[in-house]
């Protein structure tokens, strides 16, 4: 595997999503935790970082000692770390070296940049600059305004770049991050969704022998892959529970749980509709919806699980983002993200957690839920938030509310999938606004409910723009739900993108 030493930069979760993407194992771990290097790691990368080698606090890593054994590739941060250590020199630049630029004098001759030919362009992102690269290295790349793009050591598999490879605007970053992981360090490309899967398996069950495993299904991705390899593993010891909260998608309760026996999972649907709509009675802050919704939910399944008699844990759809320790690079401390599912065990259920996906990304979810034959129909499915429909009805909520809502909702999501629209976009919803407008409708006038319409393009949700769906696709999805669902006489397009506003309106 690759060990990569995070210095807080917001593109190292990128750099492993490469290396994994080349079927090679690797950790990201915080620059001042390195674990112990035991003889599976082949090689480590050096991430980037918000700060400047040439404060006084700057994050650092001894990396001579780690190359005194391993290949290491420092990207951006790392190389101008390993610059300023190794008796090269860093200093401000003087002219702006971000985005798009050409790579040239490049020295294919080295092994990081085989297959790699001059003048490619590359991404960079830096406000200090190599000056002069450590003291026994070569320069192996420049561009017109930077010298030291890259350099290597001599006699050691060890390299420093100063743009990203890891994001897409650097063309051969695929080919440069292959060249240093599977040539340099001699990874053998096997870690694939279906090892993981295999593996994965055979370890639960020897974790999990003949114990009972309970866990709460929401439809999505993660937490369904998740059951499926605990399935996988201890078939009929694992109780799923799959809880109508009254807030989901129109006809989603029968689908979802119709798709989850057809995975063969024994899993359990609770009508609980009618506690989560006298919970939220009244209610219209959204921060006291969403306590209410989530502290029925613990209620409904608490009660439901205790029906499972003798279980001992509770399988969790944890992902790695969600379990990587992050850097704070600008205070004293490392933090941990603290994440609504990690440790998100309510006392009162003393189970242990098993969570077969904390090392995965969420392509790599989507990846082994494949390999374990899946159906599209979950695997490709948008995100959902747990609160549903609850915090997309602004102001209080009622069942006449959802109703209407459902409807809407049915109507968008089927028109984006019957235009081969649904799977370009990353989420989509419908929000009823609580406010009502003048209509007019055959010869009367009308004075009813607003929707607004959300679609959003986002790699992982913490960003994302407004989605240009084409106006056509707009006008006919418009058409259709002012006439089909009464109560509702305007639409309109939410074409804010995040930041400033959010995905979700409350
Ligand atoms: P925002 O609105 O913060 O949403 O831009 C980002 C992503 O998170 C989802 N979301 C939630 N998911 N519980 C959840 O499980 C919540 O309370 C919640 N609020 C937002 C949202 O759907 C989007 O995918």
């Amino acid at each position: 595997q690759i060990l990569i030493l995070d210095f807080g930069s917001q593109f190292t979760q990128l750099i492993a999503r490469r290396v994994r993407e080349l079927n090679v194992y690797c950790e990201i771990h915080p620059f001042n935790k390195i674990p112990p290097i035991t003889a599976d790691i082949k090689g480590v990368i050096l991430s980037g970082s918000p700060c400047s080698v040439r404060d006084e606090d700057a994050p650092i890593v001894d990396w001579q000692e780690i190359a005194k054994t391993l290949p290491v590739l420092g990207v951006c941060y790392g190389a101008q770390m390993m610059a300023q250590m190794g008796g090269g020199e860093v200093a401000p630049s003087s002219i702006r070296e971000y985005g798009r630029t050409i790579l040239n004098k490049v020295n294919n001759r080295y092994a990081l940049f085989k297959d790699v030919a001059d003048d490619t362009q590359v991404w960079m992102s830096h406000s200090d600059t190599i000056a002069a690269p450590p003291s026994n290295a070569d320069i192996i790349a420049s561009t017109d305004t930077v010298k030291v793009a890259a350099f290597k050591i001599k006699e050691k598999p060890v390299y420093g770049i100063q743009f990203h490879p890891e994001v897409t605007h650097t063309v051969l970053g695929k080919t440069i991050i292959k060249n240093f992981v599977v040539d340099i360090c001699e990874c053998s490309q096997s870690w694939t969704p279906d090892s993981f899967a295999e593996v994965t398996i055979q370890e639960l069950k020897e974790k999990l022998g003949d114990d009972k495993v309970i866990m709460g299904l929401s439809g999505g991705v993660d937490s369904s892959v998740a059951a499926t390899l605990i399935h996988h593993a201890i078939g009929k010891n694992l109780y799923c529970i799959f809880v109508d909260n009254g807030l989901l998608r129109k006809g989603e309760f029968e689908e979802v749980l119709e798709s989850y026996k057809g995975l063969g999972l024994n899993v359990v649907g609770v009508d609980a509709k009618d506690r989560f709509y006298d919970a939220l009675k009244g209610l219209t802050d959204p921060e006291a919806k969403r306590k209410a919704i989530g502290k029925t939910f613990i209620d409904v399944f608490d009660a439901e699980s205790h029906k499972v008699e003798g279980a001992k844990w509770l399988g969790q759809g944890t992902i790695y983002p969600d379990v990587i320790e992050s850097v704070s690079v600008k205070g004293p401390s490392v933090t941990i993200k603290s994440h609504h599912n990690v440790g998100g065990l309510p006392d009162f259920m003393k189970l242990q957690v098993v969570e077969p996906l904390r090392l995965l990304f969420k392509d790599g979810v989507r990846e082994v839920g494949k390999a374990l034959n899946i159906p599209q129909n979950i695997l490709g499915r948008h995100p959902f938030p747990g609160p549903g429909l609850g915090i997309r009805i602004l102001g209080d909520v009622t069942p006449e509310k959802v109703q209407i809502l459902q409807e809407v909702d049915a109507i968008f999501i089927n028109g984006l999938k019957n235009s081969g629209l649904y799977d370009k976009v990353w989420q989509a919803g419908s929000m009823l606004l609580p406010v009502q407008s003048v209509g007019v409708m055959g010869d009367e006038r009308t004075y009813e409910r607003v929707v607004a319409l959300r679609a959003v393009t986002s790699v992982d949700g913490m960003t994302a723009d407004w989605a240009h769906l084409p106006y056509e696709f707009l006008a006919d999805v418009s058409n259709e739900i002012i006439n089909k669902v009464k109560g509702v006489n305007r639409v309109v397009y939410d074409i804010s993108s995040k930041p400033p506003a959010t995905i979700e309106w409350e």
